[in-house]
């Protein structure tokens, strides 16, 4: 059959998955419940963090990580500019200061040697995120963070799966908080996941996600639940239907495939790209192993006639979905407004955002896809090449 176009992302669901979900409605317990505290024991296990507290979202994850280590107003915690709002949101919900550092040109992570000169006596935590699932370069910014007691809140939405010098992710820092949004390696539809090797801070969370009532209270309605519960603390509706965990504990099971699947497409897409000059591929480490959430290619606009607009919109003519990820914080109004940020200050993440384009990349991508994708970008480098 003919290609006509190729979406940015698409996802299929199997039999098992969809009945997973059927069984949930069908047995009437929709909410937080068991199914949600599956699905925590087992992505634990997968992402080798010893405990979990599943929630809305990331973003209320992040939210909720921040909360419980404490900081607040007054607090400064540094992050990158290069990446969605989520991740500085959950910093000023706390009422703390989000402090930026410019990333590096390769990776598109940020840049560990540029952490340590805005560390000031008020920071108090880092906040890292492993941007498309490549991991940063976490011995550098733990050492840091011991050296200079900080702690470190993973912002890991696209790092299911990534590795670090052969432990998983979930392993480093104190919490991460990953996401289980409908385009992500694994999904609840919306949803994510809090991970750490702390069993008081996850049970923090959990209390935190569920209005602030005591661990039990998710079961007052069970046959054999009580009515009673105490609230005790200031909490937050951020918990994971069982209706949605469904989804992805069913998914687990065949996780570890769907991520060979996004491992073999990076490499056709590699393999179909290489030849180009115009074109730098996303960056991948030896010590590393790469989540691959996105495939985000770069363009080198010396080598080229037009800009990352154009490309994007001669893509689209032929029938390719794109997206850009990151629009950098600092040219959003809110934060440019707020913090007074300028794209001078971090020119790498400027010159980054100017170069990107996010390809189609989901698990049943097919080859002949990687080639119309392909042939489409040969034929718009072709036109515009600088002689
Ligand atoms: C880097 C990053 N952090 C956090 C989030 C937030 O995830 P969620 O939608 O689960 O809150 C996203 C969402 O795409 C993201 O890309």
């Amino acid at each position: 059959m003919k290609i006509e176009s190729v979406p940015f992302f698409r996802m299929k669901f199997t039999r098992s998955e969809i009945d997973a979900v059927t069984r949930t409605i069908k047995s009437g317990w929709l909410t937080t419940g068991n199914i949600s505290h599956q699905l925590e024991d087992k992505f634990c296990r997968y992402v080798e963090a010893r405990y979990g507290a599943a929630v809305g979202s990331c973003t209320a994850g992040l939210h909720l990580a921040l909360k419980v280590l404490g900081l607040s107003r007054g607090d400064e915690v540094i992050t990158t500019p290069y990446t969605f709002v989520a991740s500085t949101e959950a910093i000023l919900h706390c009422g703390a200061r989000p402090v930026f550092a410019d990333i590096d040109p390769v990776t598109l992570n940020i840049d560990p040697n540029r952490i340590e000169e805005k560390i000031t006596p008020r920071t108090r935590a880092v906040v890292p995120v492993h941007i498309a699932g490549l991991p940063c370069r976490m011995e550098i910014i733990t050492r840091l963070a011991r050296k200079h007691k900080l702690l470190i809140v993973n912002d890991s939405a696209h790092a299911i799966g990534a590795e670090f010098k052969g432990k998983k992710i979930g392993a480093y820092g104190d919490l991460s908080s990953f996401s289980f949004y409908a385009t992500k390696n694994l999904t609840t539809a919306e949803g994510g996941i809090v991970t750490t090797n702390s069993r008081k801070l996850a049970d923090e969370i959990r209390v935190l996600s569920l209005h602030g009532m005591d661990k039990k209270a998710w079961k007052r309605y069970l046959d054999q639940g009580s009515w009673y519960y105490e609230v005790v603390s200031l909490g937050y509706k951020y918990n994971l239907a069982d209706m949605n965990a469904a989804l992805g504990l069913a998914m687990l099971d065949r996780l570890d495939i769907l991520q060979q699947k996004r491992e073999r497409i990076a490499s056709w897409y590699d393999q179909a790209l290489v030849k180009f000059d115009e074109i730098e591929l996303p960056a991948r480490e030896r010590d590393s192993k790469h989540a691959w959430h996105l495939y985000i290619i770069k363009l080198n606009l010396d080598k080229l006639k037009i800009g990352r607009d154009q490309f994007i919109r001669e893509l689209t003519e032929s029938g390719v979905g794109t997206s850009v990820h990151f629009i950098p914080l600092f040219l959003q109004p809110f934060y440019k407004g707020k913090y007074g940020l300028s794209q001078k200050k971090f020119p790498i993440a400027m010159s980054a955002f100017e170069r990107v384009i996010s390809l189609p990349f989901y698990p049943d991508l097919r080859k002949a896809e990687v080639k119309f994708v392909a042939d489409a970008i040969s034929k718009i480098i072709s036109k515009h090449r600088k002689i």
